[in-house]
């Protein structure tokens, strides 16, 4: 028999814990079911006692003091809301120290020091709940942990940045250009005052962390991932690549090859009949392959009030369920592997160019010589408009080691005939 009812220290009552809180009110008969107990938020901490929050908690609730909370040992679970590193970090390691279970959302802090936490919680005996920490309402860390637990995964690919896949689709679908895109994001709320960890792939990049993390069963550090983000990205690129039958998505990539790990975020060509083709503004989705299931999508909102405190209300669920009946749930991931990791000059990839050239005879000639004495084949070659004796060429190769493509690259740069390039993308046929 579990404990009729089970006390809970919220950390951080802002856009997602006014999420859990309702969820709790509207949901309550339900989640008391599933969990088997009762759940009593018995304290909330916040940094301004007299702000409006948007959901209705008792004021006698809300406390200043981290100490109330984490040192009350009636609260059994305590769920971190507050975000950043270093203040969530030592409220988590001083809840696991007073034995209490533990629930994030915080993707910075389980990128950065999850595989720490997840060992001490063990060495505690008890567990931190991550669910929400990536792709907001979208289950992807239950599954990778447990469903898809008996593959062997070879392959993760990401939309797991609402921002940039928002400005990507108005890009594609609306033509705009970049600029007009992120004004859009920003007054719908979907791109932060700040954007540079989302535009510049950071964000996406900590969230591959936790997903290679589990995927492939090892630790990985935010510096093996490459980050290439979507600024350069031109309405041009999202034109002519559409001409070529493809989407530019931003992609994280994580792949078991024999020599090790690919990890990397980037911009990158997909065909438009690729299912992550048709995952449209702030929508994040998850596409794995594993060695048993095949592939399998996952797919929604990958933010936002309602849909992340609907993940973290299941971790809720789970981690009561786990304190009645006992069962260590989930303590697996923290037997992790070391990994090589395949640096990008040796991976194997086919490139999107677009550069300016002298609009005259012999160039797409030299073109095709240079890739051709650096063992890179053209898949697609096209010449786009004309304008005052320059001409714009669009091509795509066959996969080729990215040194290669470099060697090519860098041998085009220095032929006189090429006057500018404007883009490189990498371009996955599925
Ligand atoms: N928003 C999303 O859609 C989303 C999606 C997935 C994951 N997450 C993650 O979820 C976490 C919370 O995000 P959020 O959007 O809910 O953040 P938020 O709206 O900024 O709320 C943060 C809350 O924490 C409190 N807080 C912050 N620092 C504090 C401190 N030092 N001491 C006491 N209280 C403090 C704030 O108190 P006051 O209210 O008094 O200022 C506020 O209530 C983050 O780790 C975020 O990355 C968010």
């Amino acid at each position: 028999m579990g404990k009729k009812i089970i006390k809970v220290g919220l950390l951080g009552l802002g856009t997602v814990g006014a999420g859990l809180i309702k969820i709790l009110q509207i949901n309550e008969e339900q989640v008391t079911q599933r969990a088997g107990s009762k759940i009593e938020i018995k304290k909330i901490l916040v940094r301004d006692l007299h702000r409006m929050r948007g959901v209705e908690v008792n004021p006698g609730l809300l406390t200043t003091d981290p100490r109330e909370i984490l040192d009350d040992p009636e609260i059994d679970i305590i769920i971190e809301l507050i975000g950043g590193i270093n203040e969530s970090r030592k409220y988590i390691e001083g809840a696991l120290k007073n034995k209490k279970f533990v629930i994030t959302a915080n993707k910075d802090l389980m990128a950065t020091a999850g595989a720490e936490l997840l060992l001490m919680a063990r060495e505690e005996g008890r567990n931190i709940y991550y669910e929400a920490s990536v792709g907001g309402g979208i289950p992807l860390i239950r599954p990778l942990k447990h469903s898809l637990g008996a593959n062997k995964i070879i392959r993760l690919l990401g939309i797991i940045n609402g921002t940039t896949n928002y400005i990507l689709t108005k890009m594609s679908l609306d033509n705009m250009d970049f600029d007009a895109a992120l004004a859009e994001a920003q007054a719908k709320g979907f791109a932060e005052q700040d954007p540079a960890n989302d535009l510049e792939g950071k964000d996406a990049a900590y969230k591959l962390c936790i997903l290679a993390g589990l995927a492939f069963n090892c630790k990985v550090d935010f510096e093996d991932i490459y980050v290439q983000g979507i600024s350069g990205i031109s309405s041009r690129d999202v034109f002519y690549a559409r001409e070529l039958g493809y989407d530019i998505k931003l992609l994280a990539i994580g792949e078991e090859l024999e020599k090790g790990l690919v990890l990397r975020v980037h911009p990158t060509l997909i065909p438009l009949k690729h299912p992550l083709s048709a995952v449209l503004y702030e929508n994040n989705a998850l596409f794995v392959v594993g060695n048993a299931v095949g592939e399998v999508m996952f797919y929604g909102l990958g933010a936002g009030s309602m849909p992340t405190g609907s993940s973290v209300a299941a971790d809720l669920i789970d981690a009561v369920r786990s304190i009645n009946h006992q069962v260590e749930n989930g303590i697996m991931e923290v037997n992790f592997q070391e990994k090589p990791i395949i640096s990008m000059d040796e991976l194997p990839s086919s490139f999107y160019l677009r550069l300016q050239a002298e609009d005259q005879s012999g160039v797409f000639a030299s073109l095709a010589t240079i890739f051709g004495s650096e063992n890179v084949s053209l898949n697609m070659i096209l010449q786009k408009h004309s304008v005052e004796g320059m001409a714009e060429i669009v091509l795509v190769t066959h996969a080729t080691a990215e040194k290669n493509f470099n060697l090519a690259l860098k041998r085009i740069k220095q032929t006189s005939a090429i006057k500018k390039i404007n883009s490189v993308f990498r371009v996955i046929e599925k």
